[in-house]
């Protein structure tokens, strides 16, 4: 389907933050707050530089389609996505993290809230095994 996966820029804040204010993705959220733009560029910069995050961009013909973080710790990195709320629906999600998981070769893991069907059918698809059960939120690996 043509995808492309890049590094994010500061370039990409406009439409990071428009992707973290969607409702859906509010729900899917470990906090579920509207961001302010100040707080969501501080944390981009941040974000840009630290050395145990990795903020990825999908663009399918030039147009950036969605977003996946990865943050390093303990020698795991913990993915979390989302797909552009105009590019729902289209399979996008499962291209995405197929793109992404050939990045790392350490254990990857994933927490998705127990109601997020399509996100949990995505990682399944992508190989994520689901570990544990725990208020709610499902913890897979892979
Ligand atoms: C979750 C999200 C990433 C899915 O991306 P997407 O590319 O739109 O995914 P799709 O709509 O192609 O759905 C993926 C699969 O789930 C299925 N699905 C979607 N909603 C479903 C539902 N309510 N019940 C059952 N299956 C569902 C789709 O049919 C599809 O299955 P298929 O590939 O076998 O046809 C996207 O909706 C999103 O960004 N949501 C907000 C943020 C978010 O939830 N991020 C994940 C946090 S862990």
């Amino acid at each position: 389907m043509g995808l492309i996966l890049r590094l994010a820029s500061i370039k990409d804040a406009d439409c990071l933050f428009e992707w973290r204010n969607d409702p859906d993705t509010r729900k899917a959220s470990h906090s579920t707050e509207r961001i302010e733009v100040a707080d969501h560029m501080q944390w981009l910069k941040a974000s840009l530089c630290n050395p145990n995050r990795r903020l990825y961009v999908v663009e399918k013909k030039h147009v950036p389609v969605g977003t996946v973080r990865a943050d390093f710790d303990n020698g795991t990195w913990t993915l979390s996505w989302s797909v552009s709320p105009r590019y729902r629906g289209k399979g996008i999600a499962s291209q995405m993290l197929a793109l992404t998981v050939e990045e790392f070769n350490e254990p990857l893991v994933a927490e998705i809230k127990a109601q997020n069907i399509a996100s949990i059918k995505v990682a399944q698809r992508t190989g994520f095994i689901l570990q544990r059960e725990q208020e709610g939120v499902l913890y897979f690996q892979r």
